[in-house]
């Protein structure tokens, strides 16, 4: 399956290896003129959910960022993966993936289990039958420079979300400063992955989707109406107990999910990946275990889809806290707080940190006051586990910057206050969608064969109209009599109109449908001799070959119509 379908992506011009010139590098490919234009209708499906259903606030965010901004994710400490090396051929492998057969989760294994666990198997180099040596992390980071010389360090990003996280002050001032709100990007991310392999499942440079949602930390309640998705049917693999098919409304009632942000964007997901063609059969939901989750996550949903590659990761909808900006907001000293207003100004008993004046001034000098006055403005959220306190003043420049203020300089005073609002850091649900592993299985899913009359067996690629490459084929029944110059005036007709044909005036007629067929069109627009004199052509359905007589006036909105586009 997964061979004839490699096969068909390349002849029929969806997908291949990049370099073939040169050899080939592994963990790159590229799509081509049918593949680029599946991949953009995927990705503009994903738009239309995330940015015009749902409201987000979309954003393209530059591919380098410098070093601190992945110090402060954590990428830089922990986005490793364990490699082992031969000590004959020095070639690298990812240590899990030789572990795979000896433990139930060898992803999960920290890497002296993975060592001791390889050893005591006696696994050797998959290429020459060497010895291996020890396991170690190896950052999948792509690391370059900005700038002539040693520049600055830079490295290109291996996910798009830290794109939003540095840009969260603009993105809040333009979503009026409101919570919650969304931010959705599209585009390319880098891992410099240590053994990239099956297809496109694991590449080097591939595609992603993400959105950022913020939310107050107490409230992980979408703008969205979950009511719309209480009745979506998940198969859900939870991290305890069996897995078990049931509705959305099931999995929050039993407290099988207990996240509802998690929950919506998880019915989302579903939504979508059948929207583009993947069988909801195949597709389940598993939460991930305490030892595989993300860095930065605290809880994880994987939507997972049965390919020839077995079950693959498709897309994660992750909870991360307020993980990625309380470490931006460190390692940047900027305040990314905000302030939300209660519906209601409450007197409530609040700690209070009160200056000790005698220790700020000879401290903190000149800057003293505006530190006194950030100190009365703070609640014991603000004092770190060693009993200093962070806060924010504005300097003599007129930039906010964040001093720290040891715990001699204050002290904490319990006082009733009339509050109409408080400043916190908001929290996030990311649901991040890996684009390149969704084409490809939706390439397998669509994929099925036909036998045709005299036993000849066709390709059929049944891709669903509002992703195919191509919407409508346009054939002349014969290219004589004027019937090739109608088409032609046909085809150009319907492009003007936005739709995407092909013009196939070569060969029988049967052989043109099953080109068409094995490419994913979903229609076939004939044209006959009755055309000539009605004014009318048919339209044939790929996938159950049924055709239709409609006048060429209404050609345009009917292909819409049947699309699902109009
Ligand atoms: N921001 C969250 C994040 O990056 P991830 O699980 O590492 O999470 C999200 O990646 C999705 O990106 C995955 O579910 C997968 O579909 C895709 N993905 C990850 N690594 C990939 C690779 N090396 N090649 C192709 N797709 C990949």
């Amino acid at each position: 399956m997964r061979e004839k379908v490699a096969s068909l992506a390349k002849r029929r011009g969806f997908l291949w290896p990049s370099y073939e010139l040169y050899g080939g590098v592994a963990g790159f490919y590229d799509w081509g003129p049918n593949g680029a234009a599946l991949k953009r209708a995927v990705v503009e499906q994903w738009l239309r959910l995330f940015v015009i259903e749902e409201g987000m606030l979309e954003l393209d965010s530059s591919l380098i960022s410098p070093r601190e901004v992945f110090e402060a994710s954590g990428h830089l400490a922990e986005f490793s993966d364990l490699l082992i090396d031969c000590l004959k051929c020095g070639n690298s492998f990812r240590a899990d993936h030789l572990a795979e057969g000896l433990h139930p989760n060898p992803d999960s294994l920290e890497a002296a289990q993975l060592e001791k666990i390889i050893k005591e198997a006696g696994v050797p180099c998959p290429e020459c039958g060497g010895p291996l040596g020890s396991v170690r992390p190896f950052n999948l980071m792509f690391q370059t420079h900005v700038g002539p010389g040693t520049g600055r360090e830079g490295f290109l990003r291996p996910e798009t979300a830290q794109g939003i996280f540095v840009n969260f002050p603009q993105l809040f001032r333009l979503a009026r400063e409101h919570l919650p709100f969304g931010v959705a990007q599209v585009g390319r991310a880098f891992r410099n992955e240590i053994s990239p392999r099956q297809g496109v499942i694991r590449l080097r440079e591939f595609n992603m989707a993400e959105a950022e949602v913020f939310f107050h930390p107490r409230e992980r309640e979408w703008t969205g109406e979950m009511g719309r998705y209480e009745d979506t049917e998940l198969k859900l693999v939870p991290r305890e107990g069996a897995e078990r098919t049931c509705t959305l409304g099931d999995a929050l009632e039993t407290g099988l999910m207990h996240n509802r942000a998690v929950a919506y964007f998880v019915a989302l997901t579903a939504r979508f990946l059948t929207l583009v063609g993947i069988d909801p059969a195949r597709l389940r939901f598993r939460q991930h275990l305490q030892t595989e989750m993300a860095h930065y996550a605290s809880d994880c949903w994987d939507a997972e889809v049965l390919t020839s590659y077995g079950w693959v990761e498709l897309v994660g909808v992750a909870d991360r806290g307020d993980y990625d900006l309380r470490q931006h907001q460190e390692r940047a000293g900027t305040d990314l707080t905000v302030f939300v207003q209660y519906p209601e100004p409450k007197e409530l008993e609040v700690e209070r940190l009160t200056p000790i004046h005698r220790a700020l001034g000879p401290m903190f000098k000149g800057e003293a006051k505006p530190v006194a006055e950030a100190l009365k403005a703070s609640d014991s959220t603000a004092i770190k586990p060693d009993g200093s306190a962070k806060v924010v003043i504005t300097d003599a420049e007129g930039h906010k910057k964040m001093v720290k203020v040891p715990k001699e300089c204050f002290k904490l005073e319990r006082v009733k206050e009339r509050m109409t609002g408080e400043r916190i850091l908001p929290h996030v649900v990311e649901p991040s969608f890996g684009i390149d592993r969704i084409v490809w299985t939706v390439l397998e899913h669509a994929y099925t064969e036909r036998k045709a009359e005299d036993g000849e067996v066709m390709t059929v690629l049944r891709l669903p109209p509002v992703v195919a490459p191509i919407t409508a084929a346009v054939l002349p029944l014969v290219n004589k009599d004027g019937i090739e110059e109608l088409a032609m005036r046909i085809d150009s007709e319907l492009k003007s109109e936005g739709i995407r044909t092909a013009f196939d005036s070569g060969g029988s007629i049967g052989r043109r449908y099953a080109r068409m067929d094995e490419a994913g069109v979903p229609f076939s627009v004939t044209v006959d001799y009755q055309s000539k004199e009605d004014q009318s052509v048919t339209i044939r359905w790929r996938d159950t070959q049924d055709q239709v007589r409609v006048p060429i006036t209404h050609l345009a909105a009917s292909l819409r119509e049947l699309a699902g586009t109009d």
